[in-house]
Parts: structure tokens; C-alpha cells; sequence
């Protein structure tokens, strides 16, 4: 199914079963909504998917939020996408009626930024998250609770964009957080490879994302 309606163009596909996790699907800069409806099927087949446009546009093509260079955010702008993109995935669940709990990020590049921003500002979105080439898009002023939420950070080694430095920078916050967090190495850039969708599939597998009994996140009181 796809929409323009709940203040994202998206695709939104339900879960096979129920126990199945939701994919909430980020694409990098000139992605859409459909850049990683393969990829959701390569990891987990059945899942349910929420794949949404960025909606800022840099020279035509979609992003999550405003850059002012490459790898410079515009803070002010990606703390708002952030809450919006919360918002847009509360909606979606109450449209659509699945589990807010086994909402899983898989995020690539500037996508998985705004899935690791999601982690550390509004971390009751998420119950794991893929990181495909994060880096660190903010370090909040009061670090949430993400205790136990499965993250997989998966980077290559020698990504132009991200050095090794930050990849054990956001690895390192995201950890002090809490996040139950998986660093995969990749041997390659910034480019997706078969070596991560398969230790991404792998890892998501042993994942018990959303149920009953795995502990939740919290924000920190305000
Ligand atoms: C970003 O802007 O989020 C990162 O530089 C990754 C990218 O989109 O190129």
C-alpha cells in the first residue's frame, strides 16, 4: 500500500504474522520509499514494512534531514525531523495497527543517521535498529535509556565518509546508552555489500524484538 496521507509519502506493507517485526525503512540521500523494499526482503521475509520518503531535498534529492556540508548536520533541523519522523510512525501504527514494539530502523547512510537520532531522542520508537554506515548525528545533552534495545552498527573500514574514529565514537554513545550493540566490520566504503545483508539478516534472526517479556526503553525525564 502506498500514500502521501500521515505527513510522509510511504510504503507500508503489513507483517506475514504478527510476531513478525515492522522494518521501518530508511534510504540514503536520493533514495525513496522504494530504495530498500529489496533489502527488507533479503533480511527478513514476512516482515512488515514502513518505508517513508526523507522529505528535505538537497539538489532534488530526498533526504531525512538538512546537511550544511558533507557529514555537517543542521542541528536544529535533524532534532525536528526526528520528533516528526516519531510522530509519523505513531500514526502509522494507529492506522495500520501493528505493534509499535516490533518496530525495527534499518537505516543506510543518511537513513541510518536519522535511525540512530531516533535511538537518543525519541527512543520509544524503536525496539532495534540496523545501522548500515552510521555516524554520529548528535549527542543529546542527557543521554536516554535504550537498555537491552538491539542495535547492529555495521560500517566499513575504509568508508571515506566515516572514519574508524567514528564509527567507535557512535558505537561508544550508543553503548553508554545502554543499546545491547553489535559493531560489524565491514572490509570495504561506504557501498552495501552482500557481507552486510547477510550479518544483518543473521543478526536480526536472533532478535526477540517486542515481546512480552524484553525490557523497554525510556526517554529521560524532562
Ligand atoms: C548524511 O548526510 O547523513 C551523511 O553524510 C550520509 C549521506 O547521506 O551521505
Amino acid at each position: 500500500m502506498t500514500g502521501d496521507d500521515l505527513g510522509f509519502v510511504h510504503v507500508f506493507r503489513p507483517p506475514a504474522v504478527v510476531e513478525a517485526p515492522v522494518l521501518l525503512l530508511l534510504h540514503g540521500t536520493g533514495g525513496n520509499e522504494q530504495a530498500l523494499l529489496p533489502l527488507a526482503d533479503a533480511l527478513v521475509p514476512g516482515a512488515g514494512v514502513l518505508s517513508p520518503r526523507g522529505k528535505v531535498l538537497e539538489q532534488g534529492k530526498p533526504r531525512f534531514f538538512r546537511r550544511l556540508a558533507e557529514g555537517v548536520f543542521d542541528l536544529e533541523d535533524l532534532v525536528r525531523r526526528t520528533h516528526e519522523l516519531a510522530a509519523f510512525v505513531d500514526r502509522a501504527a494507529g492506522q495500520y495497527g501493528f505493534d509499535r514494539r516490533r518496530v525495527v530502523a534499518v537505516g543506510f547512510s543518511n537513513g541510518a543517521n536519522i535511525a540512530a537520532s531516533l535511538l537518543l531522542l525519541e527512543p520509544a520508537t524503536l525496539g532495534g535498529a540496523v545501522l548500515l554506515r552510521a555516524m554520529v548525528p548528535i549527542v543529546p545533552e542527557q543521554l536516554p535509556t535504550i537498555a537491552h534495545t538491539p542495535v547492529l552498527l555495521s560500517n566499513g573500514r575504509v568508508d571515506p565518509l566515516i572514519s574508524p574514529e567514528e564509527t567507535e565514537r557512535l558505537a561508544a554513545l550508543l553503548r553508554r546508552a545502554g543499546a545491547d550493540l553489535t559493531l560489524a566490520w565491514q572490509p570495504v566504503g561506504h557501498e552495501l555489500t552482500a557481507g552486510d545483508v547477510d550479518q544483518a539478516r543473521d543478526w536480526l534472526a536472533r532478535q526477540r524484538v517486542g515481546d512480552a517479556d524484553a525490557p523497554r526503553s525510556a526517554a529521560p525525564p524532562r
